[in-house]
């Protein structure tokens, strides 16, 4: 019997001996949440125009298997997904989707969580596709769904950085609580950052991050930072209605600016985190497949 594991295994060792062979490496961060419907989608893609605005290459890879909704708050359709790469031997510039802003968009498909089962061929084949971003792009945002699911989780901590969002709301806080306390059980050790989304004042959104980084720090030994609050916005709500990103239709409404103000905090923060690149992305989420 075929055995996969060992399978994986090779592809992970082949896709290692060549991870340097790209000296310039894209910053990956996934974007995450506990509960659903907390604006990571609407992040994602703002989060991106903007730091298009700032002069970065930026990609979005859609990797959230049930509500895959990049393309609808984006307003474009990206066609194909990555899974056409192996399925119809189409290459990368066929698949991705340009943007507004210069961003260029991926959308995984359903298959990206079953590359697993690839064949060792095709694993090939999508890894040495999509590692010719990381000469293009600077950051590749990754919108991974929500909640604990191991599909998930194979993405949050295979990446650079990690941006969890929540709300004020209380369920959405104990679930971004249970995010952080599988991420340290799947030892992970990305920098995390926490957005608060759809605060009516910006002390609500400090109480929150406080409460959190407090609790990770003192029961999952955790370090995560506060890097923004977004306000409750109507504008963007209009803007989700129009299929617009907010930034475009209403870039000088409020949740804009905060974003753009995220935005700025990642690229001219304190402690720039390491970059693997997202070649070294996918081999860290096999490596996390084969365990
Ligand atoms: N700052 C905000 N102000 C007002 N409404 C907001 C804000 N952020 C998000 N919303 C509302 O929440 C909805 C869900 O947002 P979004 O699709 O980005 O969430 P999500 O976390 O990606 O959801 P899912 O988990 O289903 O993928 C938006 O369509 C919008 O109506
Ligand atoms: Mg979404």
């Amino acid at each position: 019997m075929y055995d996969q594991a060992e399978k994986l295994r090779q592809m992970v060792q082949n896709a290692k001996s060549t991870a340097s062979d790209h000296s310039a490496k894209a910053k990956v961060i996934a974007i995450t949440s506990g509960k659903g419907g907390v604006g990571k989608t609407n992040f994602t893609v703002n989060l991106a125009i903007a730091l298009a605005s700032y002069g970065q290459k930026v990609l979005i890879i859609d990797a959230d298997l049930g509500t895959a909704n990049v393309d609808v708050v984006l307003g474009r359709n990206a066609g194909y997904n990555l899974m056409n790469i192996v399925e119809e031997g189409l290459s990368l510039t066929e698949i991705v989707a340009e943007g507004p802003c210069g961003i260029k968009y991926l959308s995984g498909g359903s298959g990206i969580h079953h590359l697993a089962d690839l064949t060792n061929y095709q694993l090939h084949t999508i890894i040495s596709q999509i590692s010719l971003f990381d000469a293009w792009a600077d950051i590749i945002l990754i919108d991974t769904g929500a909640g604990l699911s191991r599909n998930v989780l194979n993405f949050v901590v295979a990446a650079d950085e990690v941006i969890i969002i929540t709300t004020p709301e209380p369920t959405a806080i104990t679930d971004a609580y249970a995010m952080m306390k599988a991420y340290t059980s799947y030892q992970g050790t990305a920098s995390v950052k926490l957005v608060v989304n759809r605060v009516f004042e910006e002390n609500e959104g400090y109480l929150v991050t406080e409460k959190l980084v407090n609790a990770a720090m003192r029961f999952l030994d955790l370090s995560i930072s506060g890097i923004g609050v977004i306000y409750e916005d109507r504008n963007l709500i209009k803007a989700v209605k129009k299929q617009e990103p907010v930034l475009l239709s209403y870039p000088e409404s409020v949740s804009s600016r905060c974003i753009e103000y995220i935005a700025q905090r990642l690229l001219y923060g304190k402690n720039p985190t390491y970059s693997r690149g997202i070649k070294g992305f996918f081999t860290k989420v096999l490596e996390f497949w084969k365990q």
